[in-house]
Order: C-alpha cells, then structure tokens, then sequence
C-alpha cells in the first residue's frame, strides 16, 4: 500500500489535485499499485478552519506518508496575516520538516504546445531542461529576520532578510544536479551572482570541487542576470541548471514560459524520506472555482511521484506521455488556448481524458 498525503492547499489547489489522484488512480489499476490517499488542510483552508497554516497533525501525517503531493497555497484573503501566520510558511514547514533541500522542475516545450510558447516556435523548440533549485536554505529561510528602527528619524526602519549558505548545504544540491547531468545529457550550468555575493563565491568554489569527482559532466557557471536572458535567447543550451533557493524560484517561472504556461510545469522536492510533489503554479485566485485551471502541472506532478518516490519508471512515462496524447489531439485548457486546432475543455474534462489514456495505454 502506497500511502500519499494530499494537501490540496487554497484557490485552485484542490481543483487541480483531485485531477492529479485520479490519474494516479488510473497509473496504479494498469500498473498494479495500490494507493491510499489521505487528505488533509493546508495554508489558508487551515488557517481559517484551525488558525494556524498546517497543524502539526498534518505535518506528522506528511512525514509518516511515502509522498506529499500539493496543490497551491494563499491568495489574496490571507494577505493581511501576520507573516508568521501567513498560509506560505505551510509550504516552508513541510520544506524543511521533509527535509526536501532539492527541488527538480523540468521543463520541457511538448512539440503541440510549440504554439502556445512565449518565446517563437524555432527557439522553443526541442527545450527539454531541468532547474534543480535549493529548496531549504539561503535568503528564505537567514537569519536575522527583522524590522528595526534605524533611530534617525522618528518612523525610519530597516528590514532585514540574511542569504546564508554552509558548505554542506551547497555541496549536497549540486550532487543532485551532478548525479542528474550524468544521467542526462551530462552538461551543467551553475547559476550565481558571483561578481557580486560571497555566497555565491563560495558556491562557485564548490561546484569547481564537486565538477572533479565528476570529469564527464560538462560544467559551466552563468551569472543569474545573463542566464534570465539565455533563458529566452537560447534556451536549448541549458540541459541542467544548478542554482540556489530564490534565483531557482525566479527562473523557474521565466523558464515556464517557454513550456507554455506555468500551469504546465511539475515539480519534485527530494533529499529527505518523503518526496513532495506540487506544480510549479500558485493558488490563481482569480480562476479559482470555475473548473477551468490547467490540471496538468499537478498531474505531472504524479507522474514525478511514480518516478522518484515509487521508482516505476514505466508509469511515470505513462502518464507523460498520456499528457502528450491528449495534447496532440487538440485538447487544451484556457490558459493553453488560442490556435484554429484547439478543443477547449475545462480541468475536470482534462483530468478525465489523461486518465482514461493512462488506463488503457492509448487513445480512446
Ligand atoms: C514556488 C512558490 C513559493 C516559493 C511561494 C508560494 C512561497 O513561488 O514554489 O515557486 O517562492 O517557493
Ligand atoms: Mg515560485
């Protein structure tokens, strides 16, 4: 029995997971897995409904469970919460409780989705790319942490954040990335803003070290500013991408442009027992209850789930490539939209079609 915790989380979050278990539903009847899922409240569903972002319940729940898989938290209710309180530090408790400190978002431009690019079609093409984001240090997580007077002037202060890394830290994300790139097409690009942070000096150092054990990876290191733009210029240079928590975040959504939407993009935080899985896309508030946000970045998700917590390759590229068929055949939500070919469905009717390939293996 495979145990799943599902924290479904605020706006579009739920919807988009339901969609996610019943794909998961469908990998484990081909493939023979049996899976329980337990479901519970997180961010702003928690807040109100026990007034705290995740309960300590739920985080033990989690970290009893084999994976997490996530919908999305916040939104504009919640934003005058004391921050400590505010439905975002769920998803930083899980974080770090999990022990998750590697974050996998791969992107890759799906030859249907060509279209729908940012970025025109001859550079999109052929993008298939992985940021491995640190997920459980630097400037999210320094301390100290704080406003203070700066005693000047009566109503001046100053606000603190602290960007720290420890050798240990930086040396256990790019093993990650380096074990990935050799797996992959063994080229590595370290992102950091080396010209001007000390962290990102030390950083650097480490990935020189580390870029020995591993002779056969092809390693390049990339200031964060130019790599924003190589992103959109050229992004078929990039196979993996090593960089540190908040550059991870920022690229991360750059890079979802090229893919078509942020609503396509999975992700994967490793590192601890337990795997957390959750698309790379926010809680949308302004669609949230309309039944017309694109499932598939948290079903990718699933698939992800399949792959590193289950270690089933053959469902995981099941249902990758159920999401490619049913793409190919047209099938769009609103945020992919746009082109003569398109059959416009809503986030349920998504999840119904990539199901229904997954379990049968082919179109229906
Ligand atoms: C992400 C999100 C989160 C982050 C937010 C919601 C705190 O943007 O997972 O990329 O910054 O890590
Ligand atoms: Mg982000």
């Amino acid at each position: 029995m495979v145990e799943v915790a599902v924290v479904a989380g605020d706006g579009i979050g739920p919807e988009v997971t339901a969609q996610a278990v019943r794909v998961l539903r469908a990998a484990g009847e081909r493939f023979g897995i049996e899976f329980s899922f337990q479901e519970a409240l997180i961010g702003g569903a928690a807040l109100d409904a026990y007034g705290v972002p995740i309960t300590p319940e739920t985080l033990e729940l989690c970290r009893r469970s084999r994976a997490v898989l996530l919908g999305a938290v916040g939104g504009p209710r919640w934003d005058r919460v004391e921050p400590e309180r505010r439905p975002e530090q769920a998803l930083f408790a899980l974080r770090r409780g999990l022990g998750v400190f590697a974050n996998l978002r791969p992107v890759r431009v799906l030859p249907p989705l060509l279209e729908a690019s940012a970025v025109r079609p001859e550079v999109a093409a052929g993008v298939d790319l992985v940021i491995v984001r640190e997920l459980t240090g630097g400037i999210y997580f320094g301390e100290p942490r704080r406003r203070e007077p700066t005693g000047t002037a009566p109503g001046s202060v100053r606000a603190i954040d602290t960007l720290v890394y420890t050798t240990e830290e930086v040396d256990r994300i790019l093993r990650v990335a380096f074990e990935l790139a050799r797996k992959r097409r063994r080229s590595l690009i370290s992102v950091d803003k080396a010209n001007v942070l000390e962290s990102s000096r030390l950083w650097r150092e480490r990935v020189e070290m580390m870029a020995r054990v591993y002779p056969e990876v092809e390693v390049r290191h990339m200031l964060v500013d130019n790599a924003a733009l190589q992103l959109v210029r050229a992004p078929r240079q990039f196979d993996v991408l090593v960089t540190e928590n908040l550059f991870g975040d920022i690229l991360s959504d750059e890079a979802a442009a090229l893919a078509g939407s942020l609503g396509m993009l999975p992700s994967a935080s490793l590192g601890g027992r337990v795997g957390l899985y959750e698309p790379c896309h926010g809680s949308a508030p302004d669609i949230a209850g309309q039944g017309k946000a694109n499932p598939l970045g948290a079903i990718l998700s699933g698939a992800l789930l399949l792959r590193h917590s289950l270690g089933h390759e053959e469902a995981a590229r099941a249902v990758e490539e159920a999401v490619e068929a049913v793409l190919a055949e047209g099938w769009r939500t609103a945020d992919l939209a746009g082109g003569s070919q398109t059959r416009l469905v809503g986030t349920d009717e998504m999840g119904a079609l990539v199901a229904e390939y997954v379990q049968r293996g082919k179109a229906a």
